[in-house]
């Protein structure tokens, strides 16, 4: 049965229509790498199922429950999203930040129990030694990992994550792709990302999802869909799929 399942969605910013039609199932525990241009609507489509953007047309469910039923709590302990940009205010520890990811278990005054989970995931995340950082005042690698941890810090059966690699250097990119994947193989965490890597979303993905101007392009198990045709026709750039290797390069 699918976890999430997104149906004929479409969404607009004002008269500007940015996802159409999109439709697709993910089921429990899978990994699925959201892929496309700048401005294709991997944002936006993280945002719907996440129930922060609602679809003009069509409707998101988890756990066959329609997402623009659900409140805000309900939602926030069933899906952890870890946005691509965040504001973020002077004077907020790290580990009060982590901790606002527990917020929909929280009735008033975070108990000893909140501030061990923050600090399993913050360590999971290997940044327990930021703990009493200014949140301002973290490279932007370890900002990330910060994220991911205030997401975690909800235990979400699913995780929609909006380039998570973007700013890491290559151990940590390595770090996180792992981290996502025994998400997935030892928790049953359903895993949704936009990736900009497409060797790393042949590498860590089951199933990818190509976008293209808000449309499905192409959709499917990784090692089916990602083909030079595919590539070529959603990014107009000619690559080599390295098949053995599981690696795509760009051909200049
Ligand atoms: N708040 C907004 N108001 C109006 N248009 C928006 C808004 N947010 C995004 N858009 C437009 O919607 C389209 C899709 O944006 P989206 O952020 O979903 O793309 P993306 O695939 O995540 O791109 P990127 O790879 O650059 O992150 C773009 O054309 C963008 O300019
Ligand atoms: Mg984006």
């Amino acid at each position: 049965m699918a976890v999430v399942r997104v149906l004929g969605v479409e969404v607009r910013y004002g008269s500007f229509k940015v996802l159409d039609d999109v439709s697709l199932d993910v089921g429990e525990g899978e990994v699925v790498a959201v892929l496309g241009p700048n401005g294709s609507g991997k944002t936006t489509l993280l945002k719907t199922i996440d129930g922060i953007l609602r679809p003009v047309k069509g409707s998101v469910y988890i756990d066959s429950k329609s997402v623009s039923r659900l409140s805000r709590v309900d939602i926030a302990k069933l899906v952890g999203f870890v946005p691509q940009h965040v504001n973020l205010v002077r004077g907020v520890r790290v580990v009060d930040f982590v901790l606002t990811g527990r917020k929909p278990y929280i009735d008033f005054i975070p108990t000893s129990k909140d501030l061990e989970v923050v600090l399993r995931y913050l360590r999971y995340v290997d940044a327990e030694y930021l703990v009493d950082r200014d949140v301002t005042e973290l490279s932007s690698g370890e900002f990330q990992r910060v994220l991911i941890a205030r997401a975690l810090a909800a235990e979400p059966r699913i995780l929609l994550l909006d380039e998570p690699t973007s700013n890491l250097d290559i151990r940590y990119q390595v770090a996180i792709l792992n981290l996502i994947k025994k998400l997935s193989r030892e928790r049953g965490v359903t895993i949704i990302t936009s990736l900009h890597d497409l060797t790393q979303a042949y590498r860590y993905a089951e199933k990818v999802i190509f976008l293209s101007r808000g449309r499905i392009y192409a959709m499917g198990g990784v090692d089916d869909v990602m083909r030079e045709d595919v590539i070529e026709a959603v990014y107009g750039v000619k690559t080599k799929v390295l098949r053995d290797l599981r690696a795509v390069i760009p051909i200049t």
